[in-house]
């Protein structure tokens, strides 16, 4: 396998990807992540541009051209052992090509799927922040895994990436949509949403979804609206009967940012290894039981070194950067932490929470 950038590869070659059997052909020229998504495989990525390591494989079978990468996504070691990024790199012969692992069950297989669906209830949950339910119109349910996300089109408005907050198997999609003052969203929640809008949502996608065979303890850290996704990762790691202690940390910057606190706050009275901790960065003062600071802050004070947990994390760039930092501080090893970018991407002129 070598890297010579701008090579051309002249003839259409079929990959295989070896956990889950399926096929796809590669056009000439053709990077191997585009041409799965092209026949609907859900192949784990985000940047496409060789840079975040997400969709990371290996090459089992076959030859390919690798374009240039960063190290942080592959590294040179990586090469030489036959790892190799799909997003960079185009088929020479027919390949099989396997998922990095990054489970003892591979989740992110979950078929991606284009659904029409119909909101069917809207809650204002916060001064900016509308909580909607739609659902699909086929009878066929839209499978998803706790903790993976959707690309999702309101009216006429253009597709963005939204956490699935409502549990695998519920009759219903939520979603956490944030309208920031000014956005073409706000003006879309304020004066076109309602009950009976249609939508559209494409995916399931990410890589961030509830390991739930994992036995060690469950670290959840949300800022914002990356709230979504680690509900929907408690409600069904409860819904499953997970015995092991889940610490839910949820940082806010006002307390007209809060939202759900009754609903973590309710589950942890009714399931004893429950702990929510609800924390905000602009207040001086807040109601007993809260904490004030940043909840990267809050999770470094607690979590004690060397402890054998699961971490999954969503939100601003900021906050999931500094939340990882406290993390390696803590010796959680990289592999343990999940979290997906585009919360990040899209939330990247977010200050810290
Ligand atoms: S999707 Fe980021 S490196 Fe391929």
């Amino acid at each position: 396998m070598h890297a010579r950038r701008g090579a051309t590869v002249s003839k259409n070659h079929t990959v295989a990807i070896d956990q889950t059997g399926e096929t796809f052909t590669v056009a000439p020229n053709v990077y191997v992540l585009d041409a799965a998504l092209e026949s609907d495989i859900s192949y784990p990525r985000y940047c496409k541009t060789g840079v975040c390591g997400s969709c990371k494989s290996i090459l089992v079978v076959g030859d390919i051209e690798h374009d240039s990468h960063t190290q942080v996504a592959l590294s040179d070691d990586e090469r030489n052992l036959g790892r190799f990024l799909a997003c960079r790199a185009r088929p020479k012969t027919d390949c099989t090509v396997a998922f990095i692992p990054r489970d003892v069950v591979p989740r992110f297989n979950n078929k991606i799927r284009e659904v029409d669906c119909r909101v069917i209830a809207v809650e204002r949950a916060t001064h900016d922040v509308s909580i909607i339910r739609m659902e699909a119109e086929t009878k066929r349910p839209f499978i998803f895994t706790a903790g993976q996300y959707a690309s999702v089109a309101l009216g006429d408005l253009p597709a963005r990436d939204f956490s699935m907050a409502s549990r695998p198997g519920e009759r219903w999609l939520e979603f956490h949509i944030r309208g920031q003052q000014g956005s073409d969203i706000a003006t879309y929640l304020k004066n076109d949403l309602q009950i009976g809008a249609k939508a559209r949502i494409k995916g399931p996608s990410g890589t961030a979804y509830f390991r739930e065979y994992h036995g060690t303890d469950i670290l959840a850290v949300a800022g914002g609206t990356g709230i979504a996704p680690i509900k929907s990762i408690v409600d069904m790691a409860l819904t499953a009967g997970v015995r092991q202690p889940i610490e839910v940390y949820f940082g806010v910057r006002a307390e007209r940012d809060v939202y759900l606190a009754d609903h973590f706050s309710s589950l942890a009275t009714k399931y004893s290894n429950l702990k929510f901790t609800l924390v905000l960065s602009d207040e001086k003062k807040v109601k007993k039981g809260r904490r004030t600071g940043f909840v990267s802050d809050a999770l470094d004070a607690d979590l004690e070194t060397g402890r054998n947990v699961r971490a999954y994390v969503a939100g601003p760039q900021a906050m999931v950067e500094a939340t990882f930092k406290v993390l390696d501080r803590a010796g959680v090893r990289r592999k343990n932490c999940f979290a997906d970018y585009f919360e990040m991407r899209r939330a990247a002129a977010s200050s810290r929470l």
